[in-house]
């Protein structure tokens, strides 16, 4: 059973926040509010810093609260979560590459393999917003609630 998920990216000010935020509020409107759900970076730049600004403007317009404080991925989360799931492949690859056991490398998955409106082949990645304009962060927020979405689906199942 799961119980624990943490969304993980490069930074953990952009994109794996809002990922938790939108995680937590769909498991908690879908009665899994049990299942925790916090993010980590998989560097340690902004360690201790908030989010974004522009990350959280993006998740409050679509109604989605909650604090949040940039933290870097530790290697006993690797046993410490159920599910560890990565934003895109770079995120998913320095994750791979940290494991060290097949158990560990088993819990990692790409956020948008749960996106069920996913075409084969597409490439699977939420892409990083941190230096473009607005509108990634308007996409950022598109392809994480579709794939909690199916995230959720999926929890229900396990
Ligand atoms: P995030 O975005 O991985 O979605 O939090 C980034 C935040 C900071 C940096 C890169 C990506 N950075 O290079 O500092």
């Amino acid at each position: 059973m799961i119980q624990r998920v943490i969304m993980v990216c490069l930074g953990n000010i952009c994109r794996s926040p809002a990922a938790e935020m939108v995680l937590r509020a769909k498991l908690d409107e879908a009665g899994l509010g049990h299942i925790e759900v916090d993010s980590a970076g998989t560097g340690g730049w902004h360690e201790g810093e908030g989010p974004d600004q522009r990350s959280q403007a993006a998740w409050e317009r679509r109604g989605y609260t909650g604090r949040h404080i940039a933290r870097q991925f530790r290697k006993q989360w690797f046993d410490e979560r159920d599910l560890i799931v990565a934003m895109d492949r770079s995120n998913l690859e320095t994750l791979r590459s940290g494991a060290r056991t097949d158990e560990q490398r088993a819990r990692i998955r790409l956020l948008r393999e749960f996106d069920r409106s996913e075409r084969s082949g597409e490439v699977l990645d939420v892409p990083d917003p941190y230096f473009g304009g607005a509108e990634g962060f308007e996409e950022m927020m598109d392809l994480i609630e579709h794939a909690c979405d199916g995230l959720v689906e999926w929890l229900r199942r396990e």
